[in-house]
């Protein structure tokens, strides 16, 4: 008997180390369990007095059964700060059957290590198999970055994000705070930043053909973060090892700017905060980089930036500059001239090299998307690369830091399922093309250089909190098991859909978001167009369809492959069925729209 249940509780622990995102390096399973009750003893070795409590409530939380009233149990919890550890990994989770152990050389390991703790135990459980654990993260940087400027969250979505985060060991939070429809930063020199450009006129519907701001509507849409806020949102990230680069967007995506300060265009204005409409190119997003007073600005707006965030980057954006505007002011090419500068990309170079001094001047080093390389990339800068990886490797071939965010795969905005059946947007990156890209750096160039990766979540189309958890997960679990632990060589799609579907209960448990787009089927045409091509994402799926427009249940016919079009039929309908079940969404899928992007009118 007493075999039985040892053999139960070491089978329970692999089956456990089967569902641990991002997968730790070694788990070594072990008989018998610990159980937790409310007469624990806990003791914190080397732990800050402002963290012991944090972390003693972030482990109970782990623990969700019945018997935590449990006053009689004294076992222990111990937690282990010790810089001289002989612990090398980042963390040691041991789980015995009196003791649970953390220990590492740092804060943030022992905070990994509680991460690993509260996906090991299960859901409505007091009970934690036991085990060894150590533990290591692959890279660094491990980024998710948020858009605030094209919908903004209240601080506490964003401490909800930043939760989200911290379980699955994210450690960089990139805040997109600025952009040409929205300002969202106080900065207490510039009042009209967020006077002004932290509004624009209300909006609904698809991005780029939404009407533009019409004669004297007033903008009430928007919003910012004060000072305060955004000390608390830092420090609030901080107690979870997560830190904040802040980006502010210029020379481009600078129109929230220039409705608060139109002499720092090159055109002179007047100019409206941007609700979603097309203008690129056409009206004047970018600042003007031969008025001194551009730079004035950007030194007042800086300062305080570097003054609000410890990171030790302050992003500058760089991306998307429209040079049109420079190429035909007079000012600017009077500059060019003075200057030696050929064309308006070594303008933007000249540019940024100007940034990069007034970054330095507050003590901070620049960061950009790879856009900063045209023209001569500064000397310091630290490239972000997203229009694929070529910017990366092309900035690690001079030298330079690299982190990885390239669409499509990282982008977060994107279609993760066929466009009928999701919120409307643009591309595609659906969830095991996230997980199979491989970030990394051809083998002739320093691998050291890669910081790490990054997804990136631009909210042109995420107007809610809800929707906004909808498209970061289950995405950004496969970012964060790239970050930390997979390799290209140890790539197994089938295990880790199994994670990511052992983390949907904890989420639904939590009241977060996520997305079940694995469970339906992309859609295409064969390459004569005469019949539709269904192929599921993950394996042990049944999909049942129709052309008769009745739902399709478990007695239709299921997908055996391509389907000829009948005559006359304009809608497919599907549905998966996982044991018997219905497990995907019902779609409907227009068959003359299935080659389309749903954001084209
Ligand atoms: C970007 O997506 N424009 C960085």
């Amino acid at each position: 008997m007493l075999r039985a249940i040892l053999l139960f509780t070491l089978l329970s622990a692999s089956v456990w180390s089967q569902v641990l995102l991002p997968t730790p390096t070694q788990v070594t399973p072990q008989a018998g369990s610990f159980t937790y009750g409310n007469g624990v003893k806990w003791v914190m070795e080397g732990i800050p007095q402002q963290d012991g409590g944090f972390l003693q409530q972030q482990i109970r939380s782990a623990f969700t059964g019945k018997s935590s009233a449990d006053a009689g149990n004294k076992n222990t919890i111990r937690l282990t700060v010790s810089p001289a550890s002989a612990v090398t990994q980042d963390y040691r989770l041991r789980i015995g059957l009196t003791e649970i152990s953390i220990e590492s050389r740092t804060l943030a390991g022992v905070f990994h290590g509680i991460q690993t703790l509260r996906q090991w135990v299960p859901l409505g459980s007091d009970q934690a198999a036991a085990c060894e654990i150590t533990d290591s993260p692959r890279f660094g940087w491990r980024g998710l970055m948020l858009d605030s400027s094209r919908h903004i969250q209240s601080v506490e979505e964003i401490k909800t994000y930043l939760d989200q985060m911290a379980l699955y060991k994210f450690n960089v939070f990139h805040w997109h705070l600025t952009d040409d429809q929205g300002w969202r930063i106080e900065i207490k020199s510039r009042p009209k930043l967020t006077e002004v450009g932290a509004w624009r006129v209300p909006r609904e519907g698809i991005w780029w053909f939404r009407p533009g701001p019409q004669p004297g509507e007033k903008p009430t849409y928007g919003g910012f973060y004060t000072q305060e806020q955004i000390k608390d949102i830092v420090a609030y990230a901080a107690q979870r090892h997560i830190s904040v680069v802040p980006e502010i967007d210029v020379p481009g995506h600078s129109l929230a700017i220039l409705a608060a300060y139109p002499e720092l265009s090159t055109g002179g204005g007047p100019f409206q905060v941007n609700p979603g409409s097309k203008f690129y190119g056409s009206i004047e997003n970018t600042l003007d980089p031969s008025n001194p007073e551009t730079f004035v600005f950007l030194d007042d707006v800086f300062r305080e930036v570097a003054a609000l965030f410890p990171n030790e980057f302050i992003h500058m954006g760089g991306d998307e500059c429209p040079k049109n505007f420079w190429a035909k002011d007079p000012d600017c090419q009077a500059l060019m001239k003075k200057e030696g500068l050929n064309n308006p990309g070594e303008l933007q170079s000249w540019f940024v090299k100007r940034v990069e001094k007034i970054i330095h001047s507050h003590g901070k080093k620049l960061m950009g998307w790879d856009e900063i390389l045209e023209g001569g990339l500064a000397e310091s800068a630290t490239v972000m690369s997203w229009r694929g990886k070529a910017g990366g490797i092309a900035a690690a071939k001079m030298g330079r830091q690299v982190v990885m965010s390239p669409s499509p795969a990282y982008y977060l905005d994107l279609y993760q399922g066929h466009p009928e059946i999701e919120p409307a947007t643009y591309g595609m990156a659906r969830l095991k093309d996230t997980y199979q890209f491989d970030p990394t750096l051809p083998a002739d160039v320093d691998a050291k250089l890669l910081l790490g990766i990054q997804a990136n979540l631009w909210t042109e189309e995420i107007p809610t909190f809800r929707h906004l958890q909808y498209m970061t997960w289950p995405r950004a679990f496969a970012v964060a098991e790239e970050a930390w632990s997979a390799k290209a060589d140890q790539k197994d799609w089938p295990a880790f859909v199994k994670k990511v579907e052992a983390q949907f209960p904890r989420f639904d448990a939590m009241g977060w978001n996520y997305a079940r787009s694995l469970y339906d089927p992309a859609v295409s045409f064969s390459a004569d167009k005469k019949s539709i091509v269904l192929t599921p994402e993950i394996d042990g799926l049944q999909i049942h369809y129709t052309f008769d427009d009745a739902e399709p249940d478990a007695s239709y016919p299921v997908y055996q492959g391509p389907l000829p079009i009948p005559q006359g039929a304009s809608h497919l309908r599907t549905r998966t069925y996982r044991d018997g079940k219905p497990i995907g969404r019902l779609t409907l899928i227009t068959i003359a729209n299935i080659a389309k992007d749903k954001r084209t009118p």
